[in-house]
């Protein structure tokens, strides 16, 4: 028996928070009666209609892909483009936590459970994702303090970043280097570095919490380790 929010949840319909308010609406039957009492349990066998839509209630699964370039992370794409769903030959429905960028290869999560997408994605929840960046020009240290302490993107500034491991290509007159965010606002690397003058050439996302595609190729996926969804849950608690 689980709790019914937490069922909802996991059913990929809304995050936990979201199925509370809808059984305080009353929008929540179990059974054929409405539930609005927030403890209640419920079991397998249980038929639980939210907002008039049954709910299908499934075994949470986490995925890590290994995103290469060339592939949208949404579910499906009104331009007929190779989605990251492609790639993985799962049977479930699970989405991607999260976005990356057409261009961009690297750490994708993967899940059916709508309260763990919740929890890696909400602004507040810190989790910390380090790009490789390769840009055009030389970036020079006063311009990463700047993009370190936040710039303005669409009217707010950004969080604090760590930029590290800088190289510079003499030849290409272009810098890798390694960008840390605790956000993820769209697009949000490309255009932190367009801001400052040096486009993005090619981005990366080597972690994700603690996770890493380490060993994998690009295509290939993955289960969560349970130590890494441990971890992940413990990395997103809310800060006070
Ligand atoms: N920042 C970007 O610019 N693109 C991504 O895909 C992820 C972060």
């Amino acid at each position: 028996m689980d709790r019914l929010q937490k069922v909802i949840a996991n059913s990929g319909y809304c995050s936990r928070r979201h199925a509370e308010t809808l059984m305080e609406k009353g929008k929540v039957q179990v059974n054929g009666v409405t539930i609005t009492t927030l403890g209640t349990k419920v079991g397998k066998k249980d038929t639980i209609v939210v907002e008039g839509q049954p709910i299908t209630t499934v075994e949470p699964v986490y995925y890590v892909l290994y995103k290469p370039e060339g592939c949208v992370s949404t579910t499906d794409d009104e331009k007929g483009r190779k989605t990251v769903l492609d790639l993985v030959p799962i049977n479930e429905r699970i989405y991607p936590v999260g976005r990356l960028d057409y261009d961009t290869s690297g750490v994708l999560l993967l899940t059916n459970d709508g309260e763990f997408n919740h929890k890696m994605t909400h602004p507040k929840s810190g989790i910390e994702k380090e790009y490789v960046a390769h840009v055009e020009g030389f970036v020079r240290k006063e311009t990463s303090r700047k993009l370190e302490r936040g710039i303005k993107l669409d009217g707010h500034k950004t969080r604090r970043a760590r930029i590290q491991r800088v190289t510079y290509h003499k030849e290409s007159e272009s810098t890798t280097l390694h960008i840390i965010l605790t956000e993820g606002k769209n697009r949000q690397v490309r255009r932190m570095f367009d801001t400052v003058g040096h486009p993005v050439t090619k981005l990366r996302r080597v972690r994700f919490g603690c996770v890493t595609v380490e060993g994998m190729a690009k295509g290939e996926v993955r289960h969560l380790r349970p130590h890494e969804l441990k971890t992940l849950l413990h990395l997103a608690r809310p800060r006070t």
